[in-house]
């Protein structure tokens, strides 16, 4: 088969690093196409994080005994680790969260709260998802910015040829925008609207949730302002995510969360606040979970991020022609050379949910809904999806069951 013939990477030999691959579901083996909603964990992370609260737990940055210094160096290890995949100048500019909906909120409050006001212009892409969108619109309703989108055309990409027109309409403060797309695989020109947005003198704001777990992201070489991810999405844990921002920004923002940690001293009188990025990471930090975000950081990279994104292409290139190819199946996104491995598509006269039923019960493992991308699902005219997305462990037999689980969807609702 073409693609495990031509690949750098060897899934096969992966999946033998997740337990969950070793049972099965509804007795068929497991075929595991939802990784754009969370990824599995290898051995090597679950270890990790075992290991950790075995022999070097503790709270950090408190303790003067031997096992805080070892944690609070295993959490500031994994920072570490984070800074130097995406590339960032310092691990200041890396701020731990619970998940990317966090990291993007601080960005929208903090920030935000501070600078936007009448006149301003918040867009955002009409496909991001609604952690990049609610947020925004939300912040520019308190301060009385305008909330605007940047279309989306019928093949589920940016109307770039808008930005000019929706320039003219007040003064554009930030550009959200998401790099991919988790509904289509769209992958955005991020280096265009960064560009743009830095035109009109706004801060770009870069979701890069579906981005980061599968492609090569540097952070300078981008250009853009803030970027956020989430570890559960790449291999690692729940309860983690990163917020990268240019450190002249993060200096200048007021905190979001206080309380304990991100405070440099308090009095009656006031408050100072700590150094960055521990400004922004009040009360006890998400310790266990940083190491399993550093061991998934380990993985990956070991993998290779290059390799990785050329795989998921291959896998596309093997998908979308076969479901393309079946009767009744609408296809929904951009072609294969401008999208990432994320397949939306509706079985006509079918509700997702019961394409995503039929599909359990063959073992196969998709999403049915609006995944968090309402504005977007209004846009394409449908109120749900079916989507199938891809990761280091999917191999082509589980593109194939898809199909043939769709063969059954299509003879049930004959
Ligand atoms: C593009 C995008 N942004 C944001 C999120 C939200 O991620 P989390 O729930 O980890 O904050 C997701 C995940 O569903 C996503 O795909």
């Amino acid at each position: 088969m073409a693609v495990t013939a031509e690949a750098r990477l060897d899934a096969r030999k992966l999946r033998a690093d997740f337990p969950i691959f070793e049972q099965e579901i509804h007795g068929k083996p497991l075929a595991y196409l939802d990784s754009a909603a969370s990824s599995q964990k290898p051995r090597r992370v679950l270890d990790a994080m075992t290991t950790f609260y075995e022999t070097s737990y503790a709270n950090i940055h408190r303790g003067v005994y031997d096992l805080g210094e070892r944690a609070t160096e295993a959490y500031e290890g994994a920072r570490e680790k984070v800074r130097a995949f995406i590339n960032a100048d310092s691990t200041r500019e890396v701020v731990f969260t619970r998940n990317v909906t966090a990291a993007l909120n601080l960005v929208a409050y903090a920030w935000g709260l501070d600078n936007l006001g009448r006149g301003d212009v918040v867009l955002v892409t009409e496909m991001e998802h609604h952690s990049n969108f609610v947020p925004w619109q939300y912040i520019a309703g308190r301060t009385g910015a305008e909330f605007k989108v940047i279309p989306v055309d019928d093949q589920g990409e940016l109307r770039l040829e808008e930005l000019d027109r929706l320039a003219a309409e007040g003064r554009t403060k930030v550009v959200g925008a998401t790099y991919v797309s988790n509904s289509l695989g769209t992958v955005n020109p991020i280096d265009q609207l960064t560009a743009w947005a830095h035109e009109q003198g706004a801060i770009m704001v870069v979701d890069a949730a579906q981005a980061v777990p599968h492609r090569p992201v540097d952070v300078q070489a981008l250009g853009a302002d803030f970027l956020g991810f989430t570890g559960h999405k790449m291999c690692g844990p729940t309860g983690i995510g990163v917020l990268w921002g240019r450190r002249e920004l993060l200096g200048a923002m007021s905190p979001f969360e206080l309380g304990g940690h991100m405070i440099r001293k308090v009095t009656v009188e006031e408050t100072t606040w700590n150094e960055l990025p521990h400004k922004f990471e009040a009360g006890t930090a998400p310790i266990a979970e940083a190491v399993g975000l550093g061991a998934a950081i380990d993985y990956v990279s070991e993998v290779g991020l290059e390799a990785l994104e050329g795989y998921e292409h291959e896998l596309l290139d093997y998908a979308l022609p076969r479901l393309a190819e079946l009767p009744g199946v609408r296809l929904f996104g951009p072609p294969a050379e401008r999208r990432a491995g994320i397949v939306s598509f509706e079985v006509g006269g079918v509700h997702p949910h019961d394409v995503a039923q039929i599909l359990d019960w063959e073992g196969v493992a998709v999403r049915a809904g609006h995944h968090c991308n309402q504005p977007l699902m209004r846009r394409l005219g449908v109120p749900a999806t079916t989507r199938a997305s891809f990761y280091l462990y999917t191999v082509p037999e589980e593109i194939d069951r898809l199909i043939d689980g769709l063969q059954k969807v299509r003879k049930t609702f004959a």
